[in-house]
């Protein structure tokens, strides 16, 4: 099959990479010509691990490109993927479909034959409808069919995710686009990883559903968390006698600062609009993105606390700011409310994360970037934990507390305790729900 991509974001560019691997033609288009410069040179403009290299293999087989000429890269294509951001509209909390349509509209014009047109941006139900008619618009005689392809990997793991998913969500109505769907997919079809063939409408939902229901779990279990520590329970037990329950699962049930990332808050946000539209609010859900607000400031209130009810004049080192380990994404990461409150606050702070100084620097201005967690700890008045890097797993806590001026620790994904922090000469620790 010949592929076209449009946009080499986190999805676009693990998909055209991984269905180049599954031995497609694939075309990457991004209007942004710097990231296209980068990948001709075979740079990736984003951190995720080990797609440098199914980027370099493909390329040197001759099945991989690069380029800004989506009209160019549309022509003679099988299928068109739509692969730009779908971040939330200013103002409603809808999902803003404007590169959607922009790219629409792109595609309709530089059609040359029958192609498949496949969405996959996460993208509100009805999105697919209107695409077909803004593309109709522009050319009422153009073959294609659309198709709702959502995405479901995770950053970080985001390859593995791609080439043996849970499952594939398809979406369409003729047997010609389906036959052209089923044959991009047929390297996972044999390997017999379930695909889903779903109405256009389900397969949107499916996608939304499926983030909020995680996104559930998150606030669920943060919420539990905050009565573990009135009531003196320990959370990581509470999740660990759930999970075990087949009905509940032991994923997601991890307490933590709040969930945050490029999906998970403009997910949850875009379904409470999609149903209040529908006169069918999404109650839960609006309570799920209630509850993770309140939980990323109760966490400033645990530092504050920890630090004698005030963090003026104190040196912080947080440790970790991207949304969570393995990528370097800092949309709506939980260090972006927390860290500004803190600075705000009066705080020196410094920060240590492997991969999160290049989006970073701009988005939390006034602290100060350090390589190492050691020269970042020393001297400092208290130790903020928001990232769980391997790197921060495995401190040396007895070299921390020593180098520390006063050996304090908030630990909010509970990667130590109170035992093994106290054993190594902290005075005070805080997790999130212990
Ligand atoms: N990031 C994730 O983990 C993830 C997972 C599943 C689904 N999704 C969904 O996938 C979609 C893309 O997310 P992302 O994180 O990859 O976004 P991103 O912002 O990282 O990438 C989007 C890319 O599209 C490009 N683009 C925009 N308009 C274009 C146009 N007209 N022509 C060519 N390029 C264009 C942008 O320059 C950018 O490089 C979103 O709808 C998102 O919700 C994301």
């Amino acid at each position: 099959m010949k592929i076209t991509m449009i946009g080499t974001g986190y999805v676009g560019l693990v998909s055209g990479v991984c269905f180049s691997d599954f031995g497609h033609e694939v075309i990457c288009v991004d209007k942004v010509p710097e990231k296209i410069d980068m990948l001709k040179r075979g740079e990736v403009p984003i951190y995720e691990p080990g797609l440098d290299a199914v980027l370099a293999r493909n390329v040197a087989a001759g099945r991989l490109t690069f380029t800004t000429d989506l009209a160019a890269a549309v022509d003679g294509a099988d299928a068109v993927f739509i692969a730009v951001g779908t971040p939330t509209r200013r103002g409603d909390g809808h999902a803003d479909l404007t590169y959607v349509m922009a790219a629409a509209e792109e595609i309709a014009q530089a059609l040359t034959g029958y192609a498949v047109v496949v969405t996959k941006s996460t993208v509100p139900v009805g999105t697919n409808r209107e695409v077909e008619r803004v593309m109709r618009k522009v050319r009422p005689n153009a073959e294609f069919d659309v198709a709702s392809n959502p995405e479901f990997l995770r950053e970080g793991a985001a390859i593995d995710d791609f080439m043996k998913p849970d499952r594939v969500v398809v979406g369409v109505e003729s047997d010609r686009a389906k036959a052209v769907m089923d044959e991009i997919y047929r390297p996972l079809y044999l390997r017999e990883f379930p695909i889903v063939h779903t109405g256009i409408e389900s397969a949107e939902l499916i996608k939304y559903a499926s983030n909020a229901f995680l996104a559930t779990k998150i606030s669920f279990i943060n919420e539990i968390a905050a009565l573990c520590e009135r009531v003196g329970a320990d959370v990581k037990s509470v999740a660990k006698g759930m999970g075990l329950d087949g009905r509940i699962g032991n994923k997601f049930l991890h307490a933590g600062p709040g969930y945050g990332g490029s999906c998970f808050p403009k997910d949850t946000s875009a379904l409470t609009r999609i149903g209040q539209e529908h006169g069918v609010p999404q109650r839960i859900v609006e309570t799920v993105i209630a509850v993770n607000d309140a939980t990323k400031r109760h966490m400033i209130d645990k530092i504050l606390d920890l630090c004698g009810g005030s963090v003026n004049g104190k040196t912080v080192c947080v440790l970790g700011v991207t949304f969570k380990p393995e990528t370097d994404d800092m949309r709506d990461a939980p260090s972006l409310t927390i860290v500004p409150a803190l600075v705000g606050g009066g705080a020196k702070v410094r920060v240590v994360d492997p991969y999160g100084r290049r989006e970073g620097e701009a988005l939390l201005p006034g602290v100060e970037w350090i390589e190492d967690a050691y020269t970042a700890a020393t001297g400092a008045d208290a130790l903020v934990i928001l990232t769980e890097w391997n790197q921060f797993r495995a401190l040396d806590l007895a070299r921390m507390a020593t180098i520390m001026n006063t050996p304090i620790m908030a630990d909010l994904r509970n990667v130590y305790g109170h035992k093994s922090a106290a054993q190594a000469g902290f005075q005070a620790y805080e997790g999130v729900g212990r």
